[in-house]
């Protein structure tokens, strides 16, 4: 059973991947949210993992919040397989070490943890890369991918992340307590290109905005102070119409096609 979370399909690519390599069955975060269910029961053997973002060198807020809740009704013994792959547009600090934690919390012991660089998709300071050095990306991560997964496979144990970064002990506490700090919703704003679609509601994992007016006049508020800051809203709103702050009007929106075939 494969647990993800994934705002512009990094994450649900690798997931993917993953899945068709082992046979596991794929569990959807988000949707898992948005029908309240956090009671799974796996299968004799099955292995367990858990693919997702890098955020401020931590966890997205919205996966913290679902492993807290999580209830696997599986007796676990020292041959339970339980692995994380964490996806990062560049390094990832100590998040693995993070999600390690909160799931041993929850009597899961990690027993396998990867990462895989992907595109960065924190549009709220810096542009995308340019379309070519976004495909030489996906390229050298189809080889990582493909690693994990043989390794996944063969349920080989061990830590293979090698994208940590300087200091991670260090930046992960640091950067962790900015997430906290900016992770607010005040800055979003809606354009008039919106097409009054509701697709921003449906995507946010956190249930954090609602559509309000009638007709054509639709338009998505935000109700919640904080969020994920996962910017799932923001990419992938196909008008983009969603602007947070002031730099994404100028900057580009991102999905992982692959993650749809
Ligand atoms: C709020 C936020 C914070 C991020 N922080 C980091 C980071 O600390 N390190 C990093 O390498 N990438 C960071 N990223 C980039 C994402 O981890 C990366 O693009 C990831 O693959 C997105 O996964 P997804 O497409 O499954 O949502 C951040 C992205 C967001 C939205
Ligand atoms: S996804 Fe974009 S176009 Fe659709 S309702 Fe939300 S803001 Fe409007
Ligand atoms: S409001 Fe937007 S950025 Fe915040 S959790 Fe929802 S989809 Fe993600």
């Amino acid at each position: 059973m494969i647990f993800y979370f994934s705002a512009t399909g990094n994450s649900k690519y690798v997931a993917k991947q993953l899945a068709i390599n082992t046979s596991d069955a794929l569990i959807s975060i988000t949707e898992a949210v948005h029908a309240d269910k956090y009671t799974y029961a796996t299968k004799a053997g099955e292995s367990l993992g858990f693919v997702v973002p890098v955020y401020f060198y931590g966890i997205p807020d919205v996966v913290v919040k679902f492993i807290e809740k999580l209830e696997i009704t599986d007796r676990y013994d020292s041959q339970h397989y339980i692995f994380t792959v964490l996806t990062c547009g560049g390094s990832s600090g100590n998040a693995g070490k993070m999600l390690a934690k909160l799931l041993a919390k929850r009597n899961m012991i990690v027993t396998s943890s990867f990462c895989v660089k992907m595109v960065d998709n924190y549009v709220l300071m810096y542009d995308l890369p340019k379309e070519e050095t976004i495909n030489e990306i996906m390229i050298k991560a189809d080889v990582s991918i493909n690693n994990i997964c043989k390794k996944v496979q063969k349920k080989i144990v061990g830590d293979f992340n090698d994208l940590k970064g300087f200091a991670p002990w260090i930046m992960t506490p640091v950067l962790y307590k900015v997430y906290k700090h900016v992770r607010k919703t005040n800055k979003f704003f809606v354009e008039d290109s919106c097409k009054s679609c509701g697709l921003c509601t449906i995507a946010c994992p956190e249930n954090a905005i609602r559509m309000t007016g009638v007709g054509p006049r639709m338009r998505p508020v935000w109700t919640n102070d904080k969020c994920s800051l996962c910017l799932a809203c923001l990419h992938r709103c196909p008008a983009k119409a969603i602007q947070y702050g002031k730099k994404t009007q100028k900057n580009g929106r991102y999905y992982n096609k692959e993650a749809e075939k």
